[in-house]
């Protein structure tokens, strides 16, 4: 087994085994560790051990690979290769034990800015539900081994669409006027809270759309890969690639309408 194939199970063992961990640890109960950007967001004692278990197991397969991480930040290594690594997307899903988070991790050639790097392959493994999303870079997109493909061409006011919002609240206060704008025009909207899971739900057909703005490379690279592979346009503003500024997955058609509704802002 060689390049993208070992990239492939690589990601999807280690994501499986620290989805094991926060699920044992969401069970004993859980403690949050700190406060980040908000007081809204927060990190976890499994967070922390999530990324390390991850850190770990990279580092002693892939000792030339960089890491960037959502609690211990960047290495750079020499290979040109870098895992992006959310350990628990959805924090605060976790730790209300709302069960819709999910290990993350995606690894990318070039740097690790969603804009300008080529993501090879990505696991995203929700624990509570058993379910592993993986894809390879011209390989497809798989749910626990199922082949996936988006919805095609649905009408917009048939469309339901995810998104989600900051953690800060001024930010959120714009995200949710510009929302605003969208609801008379598409079926309805869902606000699950893990963005890596918002766009393997695009991949998997359970949502027909999404859009964040503000969105970290780690809550995006796994998830932005999932999504492509299964079909989707996924990008940024004015055609551009995926940025922190904005991403949009969806089937062609439902993106050329997203795109335009969300050009002004
Ligand atoms: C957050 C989730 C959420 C999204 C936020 C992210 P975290 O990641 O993905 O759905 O709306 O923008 O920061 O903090 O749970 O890893």
């Amino acid at each position: 087994m060689t390049g993208i194939d070992e990239l492939l199970h690589i990601a999807t063992d280690i994501a499986s085994e620290a989805a094991l961990l926060i699920r044992e640890r969401r069970r004993v109960g859980v403690d949050v560790a700190a406060s980040k950007s908000s007081a809204e967001d927060i990190v976890t004692l499994a967070d922390r051990e999530s990324e390390r278990l991850i850190r770990d197991r990279i580092a002693a397969l892939r000792p030339n690979d960089g890491f960037l991480g959502e609690e211990t930040g960047a290495d750079r290594g020499t290979s040109g290769l870098t895992w992006v690594v959310d350990p628990i997307d959805g924090t605060v899903n976790y730790l209300y034990d709302f069960p819709a988070y999910a290990v993350s991790i995606g690894v990318v050639d070039g740097e690790p800015d969603p804009a300008t790097w080529t993501a090879l392959a990505a696991a995203v493994v929700n624990p509570v539900l058993d379910e592993t999303y993986n894809a390879a870079r011209g390989m497809g997109a798989h749910l626990n081994g199922r082949l996936l493909s988006v919805n095609r061409d649905v009408q917009p006011q048939l469309a339901l669409l995810g998104t989600g919002f900051s953690y800060s609240a001024s930010r959120r206060v714009g995200q949710a006027a510009v929302l605003g704008g969208l609801l008379g025009t598409f079926r309805d909207v869902r606000r699950a809270g893990s963005a890596a899971l918002d766009l393997c739900n695009v991949a998997s057909g359970r949502l027909d759309a999404y859009f964040e703005s503000g969105l970290h490379p780690w809550d995006q690279a796994a998830g932005a890969l999932i999504a492509a592979e299964a079909g989707a346009k996924v990008g940024g503003r004015g055609g551009g690639p995926a940025t922190q500024d904005l991403v949009i997955a969806a089937d062609e058609s439902l993106y050329d309408v997203l795109e335009g509704m969300l050009a002004g802002l």
